[in-house]
């Protein structure tokens, strides 16, 4: 008897569950449709400039540098002169160039940078997204504003307008290694697929849209070469590829430049004229200040000092608008040995036993990050801050090093939803939880993909080497940029 009233009320519950999604769907098709809405989106005469015709005002003290085609090939020869070192995608990672954050300290402060420049109004439809929106009228059409939409839980759907530039086009900003399109991979079904968050509205990304958000602003990934995979694609799908943007190289103002026998520079900023949006990348591998313990000697050994922030996030975070950190794959052995870091807290050699442990150091590291970077966003009002989740790697009957290889070709062979809440990276979602940093969480989703790594099909590979980190672009991180235009 009482298990009939329980199924009946069930039903009576799935049903009304039912109906309140349908309404739900109607509505935000509605939402969508409405020409209402769009009167809240700026109109385009907002641009100072039409985003095709640009001569830009050049208001920086060094000359810019325009990129030139050319200047673009020493980008990513930047990549092939590391053909001394082995491709050794340990975690997949290059010996990347280390320890120059004490470069940047001789760069004075820009007395100029403004901090706390607020959002514009275009900003709406982002916080309408998050359910953060305190405007009535929108919200009256908005059903599900009460509930704080988690983008990490949703599925993969097909859709041909993907990807949102060709891995033939974006050679100015591609490097080479990742561009797939480039190598001997034939299959590319990869490429034409979409994340949908359950209960997000997801905008389109265009790349005009995007720089109007981000107009007078500056975005800041920081972090390891998934990091920069994420800058580059960046690049890509806000220029869609061409080659027709008039971009600026503004390394020179955060010190970007390349040292004298450096491989390349630790990071590269760029400057969009028409509207004033800097999009940069800065290496730093485990986010921590690194300190050389010899300055004399160039084979020196760096403190990695795990509870100081990396200097150049330090030292430029008043710049930034939109900052975007990550770290993961460097925290192993192997890569503190080869980059001769020494783990350090509290200014001296780690004692405790239980911190030198790497995972424990790593996650010690990102919660004292957090915590810092959550004490300065009081002082930065405009500031958004966000904590990308580990990119998962898919290294299967081996690992890097041992012959592990990631073969599959059919997309989403494993499944296409991601139904859990909570984030499959606890350290990173640990860390952010109860400060206003957000997480950028594609663990999950990312896991879901391991088709899109560039395998085997890397051009520098040895034999027998694959590497199942970093993923083809376009690919997996376009969507991680999707997902942080719907939250800025
Ligand atoms: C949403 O954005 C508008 C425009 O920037 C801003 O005035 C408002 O405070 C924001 N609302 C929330 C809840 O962040
Ligand atoms: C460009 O944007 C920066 C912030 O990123 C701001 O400080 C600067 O004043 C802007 N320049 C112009 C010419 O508007
Ligand atoms: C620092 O490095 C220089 C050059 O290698 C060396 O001569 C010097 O002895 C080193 N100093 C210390 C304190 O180890
Ligand atoms: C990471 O550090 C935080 C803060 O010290 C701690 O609460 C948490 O349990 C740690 N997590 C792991 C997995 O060690």
């Amino acid at each position: 008897m009482k298990g009939a009233t329980a199924n009946k009320l069930r039903s009576v519950k799935l049903s009304i569950t039912l109906i309140a999604l349908i309404c739900t769907t109607l509505l935000i098709w509605a939402w969508e449709k409405t020409p209402l809405l769009t009167s809240f989106i700026p109109p385009s005469e907002s641009f100072d400039v039409e985003l095709s015709m640009v001569s830009p005002v050049i208001r920086s003290e060094a000359p810019p540098t325009y990129i030139s085609f050319e200047h673009q090939q020493q980008h990513l020869e930047d990549d092939s002169s590391k053909a001394g070192t082995p491709y050794n995608p340990v975690n997949g990672l290059y010996e990347e160039n280390e320890g120059t954050d004490t470069t940047t300290s001789k760069d004075p402060v820009d007395k100029n940078a403004q901090p706390g420049i607020s959002f514009p109004p275009e900003v709406m439809l982002s916080n309408i997204s998050d359910g953060e929106t305190q405007d009535d009228i929108v919200s009256s059409w908005v059903p599900l504003k009460k509930k704080e939409c988690n983008y990490a839980k949703g599925k993969w759907i097909a859709d041909e307008r993907r990807p949102l530039y060709s891995g033939f086009g974006c050679k100015q900003w591609l490097s080479e290694m990742w561009a797939c399109r480039l190598t001997q991979r034939t299959d590319f079904s990869f490429e034409k697929y979409r994340w949908q968050p359950e209960n997000c509205v997801m905008p389109d990304f265009t790349g005009s849209a995007f720089l109007t958000r981000m107009k007078h602003k500056t975005l800041a990934f920081i972090g390891d070469s998934l990091g920069r995979q994420q800058f580059q694609s960046m690049m890509c799908m806000i220029t869609g590829g061409r080659q027709t943007y008039v971009v600026q190289d503004i390394g020179r103002s955060y010190g970007l430049v390349k040292a004298r026998g450096a491989i390349r520079p630790d990071g590269w900023a760029y400057r969009f004229p028409t509207t004033n949006t800097t999009i940069l990348y800065y290496w730093s591998a485990s986010l921590c200040e690194l300190e050389p313990l010899n300055r004399s000697d160039p084979a020196t050994h760096y403190a990695m000092h795990l509870d100081r922030p990396a200097t150049f996030l330090k030292h430029f975070l008043p710049r930034f608008h939109v900052v975007i950190l990550n770290t993961g794959h460097h925290w192993n052995r192997g890569k503190l040995i080869a980059n001769h870091w020494e783990m350090y807290v509290g200014g001296k050699p780690i004692a405790d036993r239980r911190l030198a442990q790497i995972a424990n150091a790593k996650n010690f590291t990102v919660y004292s990050v957090m915590k810092w970077l959550d004490s300065q966003i009081p002082h930065h009002p405009g500031l958004k801050a966000f904590f990308r989740s580990i990119s998962p790697r898919h290294f299967a009957n081996g690992d890097w090093n041992t012959g592990g290889s990631c073969d599959n070709t059919a997309p989403l062979a494993g499944g296409s939803e991601v139904t859990q809440d909570s984030s499959s990276d606890p350290v990173a979602e640990g860390a952010v939880f109860g400060t206003k940093v957000k997480l950028l969480d594609i663990t999950a989703l990312s896991q879901l993909r391991d088709e899109c790594h560039v395998s085997k099909y890397s051009i520098k590979a040895s034999a027998g080497v694959n590497d199942c980190l970093h993923w083809c672009l376009p690919g997996v991180p376009d969507t991680w940029n999707e997902l942080l235009f719907a939250q800025i």
